[in-house]
Protein backbone atom coordinates (compact mmCIF):
# COMPACT_ATOMS: atom_id res chain seq x y z
CA UNK A 1 0.00 0.00 0.00
CA UNK A 2 2.96 2.58 1.13
CA UNK A 3 4.43 1.61 -2.28
CA UNK A 4 1.39 2.75 -4.39
CA UNK A 5 1.27 6.06 -2.02
CA UNK A 6 4.75 6.68 -3.17
CA UNK A 7 4.24 6.10 -6.47
CA UNK A 8 1.10 8.41 -6.99
CA UNK A 9 3.36 10.73 -4.90
CA UNK A 10 6.08 11.00 -7.31
CA UNK A 11 3.68 10.79 -10.64
CA UNK A 12 2.28 14.10 -8.81
CA UNK A 13 5.93 15.63 -7.80
CA UNK A 14 6.58 15.06 -11.53
CA UNK A 15 3.74 15.13 -14.04
CA UNK A 16 3.35 18.77 -15.44
CA UNK A 17 -0.28 19.75 -15.72
CA UNK A 18 -1.24 18.71 -18.91
CA UNK A 19 -4.11 20.27 -19.75
CA UNK A 20 -5.67 24.07 -20.24
CA UNK A 21 -8.41 23.85 -17.77
CA UNK A 22 -9.11 24.87 -14.31
CA UNK A 23 -6.87 22.57 -12.04
CA UNK A 24 -7.28 21.40 -8.75
CA UNK A 25 -3.53 21.41 -7.02
CA UNK A 26 -2.73 18.67 -4.45
CA UNK A 27 -2.18 19.61 -0.97
CA UNK A 28 0.97 21.58 0.04
CA UNK A 29 3.29 19.47 1.47
CA UNK A 30 3.72 22.31 4.75
CA UNK A 31 6.91 20.58 6.39
CA UNK A 32 10.58 19.97 5.50
CA UNK A 33 13.04 22.31 3.26
CA UNK A 34 15.79 23.49 4.16
CA UNK A 35 16.65 25.40 7.12
CA UNK A 36 15.80 29.03 7.28
CA UNK A 37 20.06 30.13 7.35
CA UNK A 38 20.86 27.90 4.64
CA UNK A 39 17.99 29.19 2.31
CA UNK A 40 19.18 32.46 2.72
CA UNK A 41 22.76 31.93 2.12
CA UNK A 42 21.68 30.16 -1.11
CA UNK A 43 19.17 32.77 -2.37
CA UNK A 44 20.03 34.20 -5.53
CA UNK A 45 18.68 35.36 -9.06
CA UNK A 46 19.51 32.63 -11.52
CA UNK A 47 18.59 33.40 -15.25
CA UNK A 48 19.33 29.97 -16.98
CA UNK A 49 16.73 27.97 -17.14
CA UNK A 50 16.95 23.86 -18.08
CA UNK A 51 13.96 22.67 -20.71
CA UNK A 52 11.93 21.02 -17.78
CA UNK A 53 8.38 21.35 -16.83
CA UNK A 54 7.35 21.77 -12.83
CA UNK A 55 5.58 18.67 -11.55
CA UNK A 56 2.03 19.84 -9.85
CA UNK A 57 3.18 18.78 -6.07
CA UNK A 58 6.41 21.34 -6.64
CA UNK A 59 3.78 23.76 -7.99
CA UNK A 60 1.84 23.81 -5.33
CA UNK A 61 3.81 24.18 -2.71
CA UNK A 62 5.46 26.61 -4.56
CA UNK A 63 2.75 28.66 -5.05
CA UNK A 64 1.57 27.86 -1.15
CA UNK A 65 4.66 29.20 -0.23
CA UNK A 66 4.65 32.48 -2.37
CA UNK A 67 0.84 33.37 -1.41
CA UNK A 68 -1.21 30.55 0.55
CA UNK A 69 -3.13 30.79 3.49
CA UNK A 70 -1.88 29.70 7.27
CA UNK A 71 -4.55 31.22 8.95
CA UNK A 72 -8.33 31.13 8.06
CA UNK A 73 -8.24 34.31 6.70
CA UNK A 74 -4.52 35.44 6.90
CA UNK A 75 -1.66 34.41 4.44
CA UNK A 76 2.07 32.94 4.59
CA UNK A 77 3.21 36.94 4.05
CA UNK A 78 1.90 40.16 5.82
CA UNK A 79 0.01 42.67 3.70
CA UNK A 80 -0.31 46.11 4.58
CA UNK A 81 -3.87 46.55 6.47
CA UNK A 82 -4.27 42.81 5.74
CA UNK A 83 -6.04 44.20 2.23
CA UNK A 84 -4.35 40.99 0.39
CA UNK A 85 -4.41 43.27 -2.80
CA UNK A 86 -1.88 41.34 -4.83
CA UNK A 87 -3.45 38.84 -7.16
CA UNK A 88 -0.98 35.97 -8.28
CA UNK A 89 -1.25 34.69 -12.03
CA UNK A 90 0.87 31.59 -12.84
CA UNK A 91 1.82 32.29 -16.71
CA UNK A 92 2.50 28.34 -17.73
CA UNK A 93 2.77 26.59 -21.23
CA UNK A 94 -0.69 25.72 -21.13
CA UNK A 95 -2.00 28.77 -20.26
CA UNK A 96 -2.49 31.58 -17.99
CA UNK A 97 -3.69 30.68 -14.55
CA UNK A 98 -5.05 32.62 -12.04
CA UNK A 99 -4.12 31.16 -8.07
CA UNK A 100 -7.15 30.72 -6.25
CA UNK A 101 -5.38 30.39 -2.76
CA UNK A 102 -8.27 29.56 -0.35
CA UNK A 103 -9.80 26.77 -3.50
CA UNK A 104 -5.76 25.75 -4.02
CA UNK A 105 -6.94 25.83 -7.84
CA UNK A 106 -5.05 27.55 -10.73
CA UNK A 107 -8.41 29.00 -12.76
CA UNK A 108 -7.91 29.38 -16.44
CA UNK A 109 -7.69 32.90 -17.70
CA UNK A 110 -6.18 32.43 -21.09
CA UNK A 111 -5.29 29.18 -22.91
CA UNK A 112 -2.42 29.06 -24.65
CA UNK A 113 1.73 29.95 -23.91
CA UNK A 114 1.72 33.31 -23.20
CA UNK A 115 5.23 32.82 -21.22
CA UNK A 116 7.27 35.18 -24.00
CA UNK A 117 4.60 37.58 -23.34
CA UNK A 118 5.67 38.16 -20.02
CA UNK A 119 8.80 39.49 -20.72
CA UNK A 120 11.87 40.55 -23.37
CA UNK A 121 14.83 39.25 -21.80
CA UNK A 122 16.13 35.90 -23.64
CA UNK A 123 15.15 32.95 -20.69
CA UNK A 124 11.53 33.86 -19.98
CA UNK A 125 10.01 32.40 -23.45
CA UNK A 126 11.26 28.52 -22.08
CA UNK A 127 11.28 28.92 -18.95
CA UNK A 128 8.71 26.35 -17.59
CA UNK A 129 7.01 29.17 -15.27
CA UNK A 130 6.18 32.82 -15.41
CA UNK A 131 4.57 34.47 -11.90
CA UNK A 132 2.75 37.73 -12.87
CA UNK A 133 1.92 39.87 -9.56
CA UNK A 134 -1.40 42.31 -9.82
CA UNK A 135 -2.69 45.01 -7.70
CA UNK A 136 -5.65 45.56 -7.16
CA UNK A 137 -5.94 49.71 -6.47
CA UNK A 138 -8.90 49.69 -4.98
CA UNK A 139 -8.92 46.97 -2.44
CA UNK A 140 -5.17 48.27 -1.60
CA UNK A 141 -4.47 50.59 1.14
CA UNK A 142 -1.95 52.34 -1.06
CA UNK A 143 0.38 52.11 -4.40
CA UNK A 144 3.57 52.26 -1.73
CA UNK A 145 1.90 49.20 0.27
CA UNK A 146 1.00 47.21 -2.89
CA UNK A 147 4.14 47.09 -3.88
CA UNK A 148 5.56 46.33 -0.65
CA UNK A 149 2.92 43.28 -0.23
CA UNK A 150 4.66 42.32 -3.83
CA UNK A 151 8.15 42.53 -2.49
CA UNK A 152 6.62 39.66 0.56
CA UNK A 153 5.71 37.46 -2.29
CA UNK A 154 8.33 37.63 -4.14
CA UNK A 155 11.19 36.77 -1.55
CA UNK A 156 8.84 33.77 -0.04
CA UNK A 157 9.58 32.88 -3.72
CA UNK A 158 13.82 33.28 -3.94
CA UNK A 159 13.49 31.11 -0.46
CA UNK A 160 11.40 28.51 -1.76
CA UNK A 161 13.52 28.02 -4.84
CA UNK A 162 16.74 28.33 -2.67
CA UNK A 163 15.45 25.56 -0.31
CA UNK A 164 14.40 23.10 -3.48
CA UNK A 165 16.86 23.60 -5.93
CA UNK A 166 14.99 25.74 -8.61
CA UNK A 167 16.38 29.03 -10.51
CA UNK A 168 14.70 32.11 -9.91
CA UNK A 169 14.55 36.11 -11.01
CA UNK A 170 12.06 38.86 -9.98
CA UNK A 171 11.34 41.06 -13.27
CA UNK A 172 10.46 44.71 -13.04
CA UNK A 173 11.10 44.12 -17.14
CA UNK A 174 7.90 43.03 -18.23
CA UNK A 175 5.38 43.99 -20.80
CA UNK A 176 2.92 45.80 -18.44
CA UNK A 177 0.71 46.68 -21.17
CA UNK A 178 0.71 43.94 -22.47
CA UNK A 179 -0.13 41.68 -20.13
CA UNK A 180 -2.88 43.75 -18.92
CA UNK A 181 -4.36 44.05 -22.15
CA UNK A 182 -4.01 39.41 -21.98
CA UNK A 183 -5.49 39.24 -18.41
CA UNK A 184 -8.22 42.00 -19.37
CA UNK A 185 -7.69 43.81 -16.37
CA UNK A 186 -9.67 47.20 -14.99
CA UNK A 187 -8.50 50.41 -14.73
CA UNK A 188 -7.79 49.89 -10.93
CA UNK A 189 -5.58 46.91 -11.82
CA UNK A 190 -1.86 47.42 -12.30
CA UNK A 191 0.71 44.79 -13.11
CA UNK A 192 3.27 45.33 -10.91
CA UNK A 193 5.91 42.20 -11.41
CA UNK A 194 7.01 39.13 -13.19
CA UNK A 195 8.78 36.48 -11.66
CA UNK A 196 10.56 33.68 -13.55
CA UNK A 197 10.68 30.08 -12.23
CA UNK A 198 12.32 26.91 -13.46
CA UNK A 199 15.64 24.64 -13.15
CA UNK A 200 18.92 25.76 -13.32
CA UNK A 201 20.54 24.85 -16.74
C1 LIG B 1 12.28 45.25 -8.10
C2 LIG B 1 13.28 44.39 -8.84
C3 LIG B 1 13.23 44.33 -10.22
C4 LIG B 1 14.13 43.53 -10.92
N1 LIG B 1 14.02 43.42 -12.27
C5 LIG B 1 14.84 42.58 -12.94
C6 LIG B 1 14.66 42.38 -14.35
O1 LIG B 1 13.79 42.95 -14.99
N2 LIG B 1 15.47 41.50 -14.96
C7 LIG B 1 16.45 40.82 -14.30
O2 LIG B 1 17.17 40.04 -14.94
N3 LIG B 1 16.65 40.97 -12.98
C8 LIG B 1 15.86 41.82 -12.26
N4 LIG B 1 15.98 41.94 -10.90
C9 LIG B 1 16.96 41.11 -10.19
C10 LIG B 1 18.16 41.91 -9.74
O3 LIG B 1 18.94 42.29 -10.87
C11 LIG B 1 18.99 41.07 -8.76
O4 LIG B 1 18.22 40.82 -7.62
C12 LIG B 1 20.27 41.77 -8.38
O5 LIG B 1 21.18 41.80 -9.47
C13 LIG B 1 20.97 41.13 -7.21
O6 LIG B 1 21.25 39.77 -7.49
P1 LIG B 1 20.76 38.61 -6.48
O7 LIG B 1 19.25 38.59 -6.50
O8 LIG B 1 21.38 37.36 -6.98
O9 LIG B 1 21.25 39.00 -5.11
C14 LIG B 1 15.12 42.77 -10.20
C15 LIG B 1 15.15 42.85 -8.80
C16 LIG B 1 14.24 43.63 -8.13
C17 LIG B 1 14.27 43.65 -6.62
Amino acid sequence: MSRIVFIVFLFLCTCPLLQAQDVSLPEPVKSGGMPLMEALSKRQTIRAYADRAIGQQTLSNLLWAAYGFNRADKRVVPSAQNRQEIDLYAVLKEGIYFYDAKANKLLLKAKGDYRKDTGGQDFVAGAPLNLVYVANLDRASGHDAACVDCGFISQNVYLFCASEGLATVVRGGINKAGMHKILQLTAHQEVLLAQTVGYPK
